[in-house]
């Protein structure tokens, strides 16, 4: 019987290996797969109550993931890279990610981070950038995101985001909940990203 975390993984590849685009295709070549397991403790966050409208809210492709990590919640190691002194208590409410893959997720990865992000509704992710380069991309709809010095635009699901190493990035959700699915990639995997405007526009 596969577990829990062998199935996310799973899911998580079968996903990422269908989305259209040669930037992730590339990501994806260059991972490894078969990973060491890394055990964690469970981790919950309050930000997982909008888990159930994130599953209503994929489309089809994105579902079975979805589904899986919301029916498994409560046994995964979720995290927060920042505080309520960094963005309010509102923001550590409304935020979390689990890695799935990297130096601290439930898959042991030296060269690549890779995992969901979610954020609740009505809530700013302000300027921020980092080193290593990142894809982003929103498994619901409906969110606007921001980079280098371009305005806010909605983005699909299914979209594909990227941004360069340094390159400032911000998003911001409506009435509905986001998640995304993150990699990470060329840089510090562990780096809390530095907040503010001064990186590459
Ligand atoms: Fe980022």
């Amino acid at each position: 019987m596969p577990t829990i975390f062998d199935q996310l993984l799973e899911r998580f590849h079968v996903y990422l290996a269908g989305v259209e685009s040669d930037l992730v295709a590339d990501a994806v070549a260059r991972i490894d797969w078969d990973m060491p397991f890394r055990p964690l403790e469970a981790r919950p966050l309050d930000c997982l109550r909008h888990l159930d409208r994130i599953v209503e809210l994929a489309p089809p492709d994105i579902r079975p993931l979805a589904q899986l990590v919301a029916d498994h919640r409560d046994e995964l190691h979720w995290g927060q890279t920042y505080t309520a002194a960094d963005f309010g208590q509102a923001f550590i409410d409304n935020y979390g990610w689990l890695e799935v893959l990297g130096t601290r997720g439930h898959f042991v990865n030296d060269a690549v981070a890779a995992g969901l992000l979610i954020l609740g509704p009505g809530i700013v992710y302000p300027d921020h950038h980092h080193i290593a380069e990142e894809i982003y991309i929103p498994l619901t709809g409906g969110t606007e995101w921001r980079r280098g010095e371009g305005g806010f635009r909605i983005r699909e699901a299914g979209e594909v985001i990227h941004h360069a190493s340094n390159v400032n990035h911000a998003m911001r959700t409506g009435k509905e909940p986001l998640m995304a699915l993150y990699v990470w990639r060329g840089g510090p995997l562990a780096q809390k990203s530095t907040i503010g405007a001064e990186g590459r526009g």
